[in-house]
Order: structure tokens, then C-alpha cells, then sequence
């Protein structure tokens, strides 16, 4: 069979683990990268091997050897860039966020249902084997249920020269949207739907215009709970807090985030009653951009139709729903119940 031919539209700092993914798949080959930077988008073609490379990607969506593209430019661009994709017949895996409104969210489901081509947002954590492991766990009831997921991160925002747009509040709704996605849509992927979302966000760091620092909890319709703290606040270079991670606490017991281990496993630790614990190892390539190839691979097999997205249109915007309700919480000082 021959090979999916892939253009890139946008060569910063992701399109490097998606162009090593497709460089490593036997199942396609990179045919254009576009990038507003014409030696951006030279430099790539010619280290990933594409054949191509274009400053305006209307003329790497002209090209009849491109059958999809992966769009990888700031989100407030995606939606344009997915329909105009959609409208030339080629099949999409878009950056998350997948868009910063709904209505551009619903314009991008419809679009790629119009035009019967696949649609899948890189909800990269859902081929990541550590979070998979956590999310296992907590679906056999190891902590039992409902229970809390916490999670917190925190850093600088990303510095230039790449995404200096991600601290201008006209380009990028900051952490909670673009980092807070991948949290929101993994949590879902493991309780289902969320009922309701509360939230402060803030402007703690001295850098930009963005809302860079949050605090959200979510409640499930499965009675299950997330507290999510997410900053950007840091200055540059900054070795952030003691309290990073993720762990679930339930009514019978705490799962404790994962560690690798001298022989190159991943252990994840479920502390029980009376002092019980656990050990559920298991191996987790992290090398070789693996999430990627997992992810490029699943796009792959949809677009031929033997599998289906494992995050799908629906899923981008149930995360990108989250965050906006979190942003209407922190203006209104309510409580806000999905769907918005
Ligand atoms: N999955 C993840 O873990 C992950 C990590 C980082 C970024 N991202 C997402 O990837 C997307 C891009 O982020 P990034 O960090 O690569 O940003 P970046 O700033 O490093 O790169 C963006 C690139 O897009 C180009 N660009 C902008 N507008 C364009 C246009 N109209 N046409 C062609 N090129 C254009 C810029 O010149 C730049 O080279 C964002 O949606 C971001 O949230 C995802």
C-alpha cells in the first residue's frame, strides 16, 4: 500500500516530536512542512526529509500528494487551518488546544463530517503507559470510588525565541488551556463527563497578559473529583515547587504518581489499609518521542479506517469546555455546571 503522504503546517517547538514520529513510521512519508518562517520551514523539510516546504500552507493543502496534515501552529489558528484542510479533502490531527472557542470547535467537527475525513485532537497523554497505568488502576477500583485525583504543575511560561505568544493574552488563554488541557481530557478519558467547574485564575508571574496561574476543581458525573493547579508564574529557569505531580486518593487508599527504577521499570505504588501496599510495575518507553509514534500511528490506522481516533473532535472541545467554564468561575465567582 502506499504511504500517507503528511504535511506539517507549523515547524516550532512540536512539530518536532510529530516529524520524528513520522519519520519513523513505515506507514507514511513527510511530503511538506509550512511555516510562517521560511527558514523555519526549510530547515525542517530538509532535517525530516520532506520534499517540500512552503511559507503559506493554502499551498501545502494544494498539493495532491498531501492526504493529511497535522496543524501545529498557536490554537487561535487551528480552526482556519483545519477547515481550509477539510474544504481541499485532507484528513486532520490538530494540536490541543483544538481551538479557543466552541464555536470554532463545532465548526471543525462539522467541517471534517462534511467532508468525511478523520479528525483527531493530540491528546498526547492517552498514549503516555504511566498515565495509562494510573488510569488502570483507578478503573479496577484499587482506591475505590468516587475519588480525587490531584494534580499540580507549574513552571515559567515558554520562553522565546519559541512561543513567545504564549504569554499574549490575545493568542493563548495561558496554562489552564494549553498545558490544563491534556489534565482535563486525560481525567475525563478515566471518570467520564464533568458536571461542574470551579475555579480561580490569576496573574501571578510578571511576564505577559495571560491569566498564567489557577487553581480548578472539577466534580464528575461519576461522583469522582479533580483538584488541578496549574502555574506559569515562575520566572525564567526557576526550579518550581516541591509539589509536582499527580496522585488519587479514594475510601481505600492512595495511588502514589509513578517512579523509574534503577532496572528501568516504572513502578506505581497503591498504599492500602493498615500499612498494605502494592507494586504494579510495568515498562514505559519513554524514549524515541514514543507518545508521538503511538499517537501518529493511531491517526494512521483511522484514516484507513482500521481504527478510530482514541481523541476524537468531542474530546477536544469536552477539554477545551472545562477550561473556558474554569475562566467563566474565576470572573463570576460561581460555581459553573457543564454543558456550557
Ligand atoms: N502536545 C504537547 O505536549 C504540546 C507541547 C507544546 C505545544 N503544543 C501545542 O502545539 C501548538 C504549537 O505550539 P509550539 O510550542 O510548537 O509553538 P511555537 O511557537 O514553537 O511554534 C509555532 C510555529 O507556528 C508558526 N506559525 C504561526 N502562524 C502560522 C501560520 N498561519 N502558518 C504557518 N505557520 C505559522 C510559527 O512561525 C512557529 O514556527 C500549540 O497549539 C500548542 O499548545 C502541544
Amino acid at each position: 500500500m502506499s504511504r500517507l503522504g503528511i504535511g506539517m503546517i507549523g515547524g516550532g517547538a512540536i512539530s518536532n516530536a510529530h516529524l520524528a514520529a513520522v519519520a519513523a513510521s513505515d506507514k507514511a512519508e513527510l511530503v511538506c512542512v509550512a511555516d510562517l518562517n521560511a527558514s523555519t520551514a526549510e530547515e525542517k523539510a530538509e532535517k525530516f526529509g520532506a520534499k517540500s516546504f512552503a511559507t503559506d500552507y493554502r499551498e501545502l493543502l494544494a498539493r495532491e500528494d498531501v492526504d493529511a496534515v497535522i496543524i501545529g501552529i498557536p490554537a487561535g489558528l487551528h480552526a482556519e487551518a483545519a477547515l481550509a484542510a477539510f474544504q481541499t479533502g485532507k484528513h486532520v490531527l490538530v494540536e490541543k488546544p483544538m481551538a479557543r472557542t466552541l464555536a470554532e470547535c463545532d465548526a471543525m467537527i462539522g467541517a471534517a463530517e462534511q467532508a468525511g475525513k478523520v479528525l483527531q485532537v493530540a491528546m498526547v497523554r492517552r498514549f503516555d503507559a504511566d498515565w495509562g497505568k494510573v488510569r488502570e488502576l483507578v478503573q479496577a477500583g484499587k482506591v475505590g470510588r468516587p475519588c480525587l485525583w490531584r494534580r499540580m504543575a507549574q513552571g515559567s511560561a515558554p520562553q522565546p525565541p519559541h512561543g513567545a505568544w504564549y504569554s499574549d493574552a490575545s493568542l493563548s488563554d495561558g496554562p489552564l488551556a494549553e498545558s490544563g488541557a491534556h489534565d482535563f481530557d486525560f481525567v475525563r478519558y478515566t471518570f467520564g463527563d464533568v458536571r461542574a467547574v470551579t475555579a480561580t485564575n490569576w496573574q501571578m508571574g510578571r511576564v505577559g497578559s495571560v491569566l498564567d496561574t489557577g487553581i480548578v476543581t472539577l466534580d464528575f458525573e461519576s461522583g469522582d473529583r479533580m483538584l488541578c493547579v496549574w502555574s506559569w508564574g515562575l520566572p525564567p529557569k526557576c526550579g518550581g515547587g516541591t509539589l509536582s505531580g499527580m496522585d488519587v486518593l479514594g475510601p481505600d487508599g492512595a495511588l502514589q504518581q509513578s517512579r523509574h527504577r534503577d532496572d528501568g521499570r516504572y513502578e506505581c505504588v497503591v498504599n492500602g489499609p493498615d500499612g498494605a501496599q502494592e507494586v504494579f510495575d510495568f515498562d514505559n518507553p519513554r524514549a524515541g518521542d514514543y507518545w508521538f509514534s503511538g499517537q501518529f500511528d493511531n491517526f494512521v490506522e483511522s484514516v484507513h479506517g482500521r481504527q478510530t481516533p482514541r481523541a476524537t473532535g468531542l474530546d477536544g472541545r469536552k477539554a477545551q469546555e472545562i477550561a473556558l467554564a474554569a475562566f467563566e468561575s474565576s470572573r463570576t465567582g460561581r460555581r459553573v455546571e457543564l454543558p456550557l
